[in-house]
């Protein structure tokens, strides 16, 4: 899988540790930063991220910062984008299998080492329902255009 990975500062060593277990397990990491513990602005890393997973330079994509949330809430403005801020493994499990989550939103300074990458592990070996969720899905995606 093509996953596209970012975070701020305060995600940034964890986001590190994430691209070497994904590297291991075979995957494609398409990195875009932040590139080292320097102060940034989340949202930058949120945008770069969720226009790569909306475009499709991506299947997936992996955001990192203190709580996961400033992350989640940028991402989710781009079109295309369901960002899911996750905090165990159900809720990684259930953000693809009833959201069809397409962005994992972690926060660095509320989860270890440990947790993350059993919650990435299943995040992306778990499927879409499908059923009434596609439904239910397909109204998020109408939300999109009431503006338009
Ligand atoms: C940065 O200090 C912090 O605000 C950021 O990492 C994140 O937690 C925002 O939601």
């Amino acid at each position: 899988m093509r996953i596209a990975l970012g975070s701020d500062h305060r995600g940034f060593e964890t986001k590190t540790r994430i691209a070497e277990r994904l590297s291991r397990a075979g995957h494609e990491v398409i990195d875009k930063g932040t590139t080292s513990a320097e102060s940034v602005d989340y949202p930058d890393y949120a945008s770069a991220v969720a226009h790569a997973v909306a475009s499709g330079e991506a299947d997936r994509g992996i955001l990192i910062c203190g709580t996961g949330l400033g992350m989640c809430i940028a991402a989710n403005k781009v079109a295309g984008v369901r960002a899911a801020p996750c905090h165990d493994a159900l809720t990684a499990e259930l953000s693809r299998r009833h959201n069809d989550a397409n962005i994992l939103c972690l926060s660095s300074d509320m989860l270890g080492d440990r947790v993350i990458g059993h919650m990435v592990d299943i995040w992306l070996a778990t499927d879409f329902e499908g059923g009434r969720h596609a439904r239910r899905v397909e109204k998020i995606k109408a939300l999109e255009h009431e503006c338009d």
